[in-house]
């Protein structure tokens, strides 16, 4: 356990503790902890097979640690949870792939994720209210794809079907909001842009993003984890961070 950060469990949105899990034998998590703050906005780098994605499964409930703690809200229990108890409990996420209704215009992919939140009774017998259709002209405006709404998805660029499925996780009002590598495969427009878009969304809830590019982190301007081997080598600003001789060895010098 990390004595340090045991006081910060109660006021803590996302609390790791000494998290560690193995897969035949190795290691991909050792003693992880962390601590996330309502709010904030995470920048989570380290070089491949660090762990980072291992990390999201353990608070998605994908994956059991075999030992340490992981709680949500200072108090809720993460790993008594299953996936989709985690994901009512208000934690979506972003996988690296988009996974948005390429058949669907954008509209109606934000309509269906709307009414995901309901379930399928609710959905049968339900009509647009007023509100919900100002929710998706809000979410429309935060992702950029206003003047796309009407097309279909699969002709939006891969940087927009992006957005999109960071839309359809807004439509569920996640209070965090875990992304893995969102700009992988963008222009380098489009990356720019994405990080206006995540600072715009953590000023109304938590977001935890893995990223190896570099620029795009630095345009984060946040505090930076660098995990590596499992557990975290280095934590603060970017500058900290990437000055820091352990991560210049197992991260950037590479
Ligand atoms: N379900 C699993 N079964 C077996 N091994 C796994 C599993 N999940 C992850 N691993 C292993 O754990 C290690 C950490 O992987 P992880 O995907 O978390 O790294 P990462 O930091 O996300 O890397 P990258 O930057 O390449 O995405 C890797 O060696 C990976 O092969
Ligand atoms: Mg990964």
């Amino acid at each position: 356990m990390n004595t340090t950060i045991q006081n910060q469990k109660p006021t803590s949105l996302l609390y790791l503790d000494g998290v560690s899990v193995s897969f035949d034998g190795f290691k991909a998590l050792n003693s992880l902890s962390f601590v996330v703050e309502p709010g904030e906005l995470r920048a989570i780098i380290g070089p491949n097979g660090a762990g980072k994605t291992t990390m999201m499964d353990i608070i998605t409930g994908k994956t059991r640690p075999d030992e340490g703690e992981v709680f949500f809200n200072g108090t809720v229990d993460l790993t008594k949870k299953d996936e989709a108890e985690i994901a009512q409990l208000g934690i979506g996420r972003k996988f690296q792939k988009p996974t948005v209704f390429e058949s669907h215009t954008v509209w109606d992919n934000l309509e269906l994720a709307l009414n995901r939140k309901r379930g399928v009774f609710a959905t049968l017998f339900y009509r647009l209210s007023p509100e919900d259709k100002g929710r998706i002209e809000e979410i429309l405006e935060t992702v950029r794809l206003t003047g796309r709404k009407d097309d279909y998805a699969a002709n939006l660029s891969h940087g927009q079907k992006q957005w999109l499925e960071i839309g359809m996780l807004l439509a569920q009002e996640p209070q965090l909001l875990l992304v893995d590598e969102p700009v992988a495969g963008m222009t380098d427009a489009e990356t720019v842009e994405t990080a206006v878009l995540l600072k715009e969304i953590a000023k109304t809830r938590s977001v935890v993003v893995v990223e190896h590019d570099m620029g795009f982190i630095r345009d984060l301007g946040v505090k930076v984890t660098c995990l590596a081997e499992g557990s975290v080598l280095a934590e603060g600003s970017i500058d900290f961070v990437s000055s820091d001789p352990k991560v210049i060895e197992n991260y950037l010098g590479r």
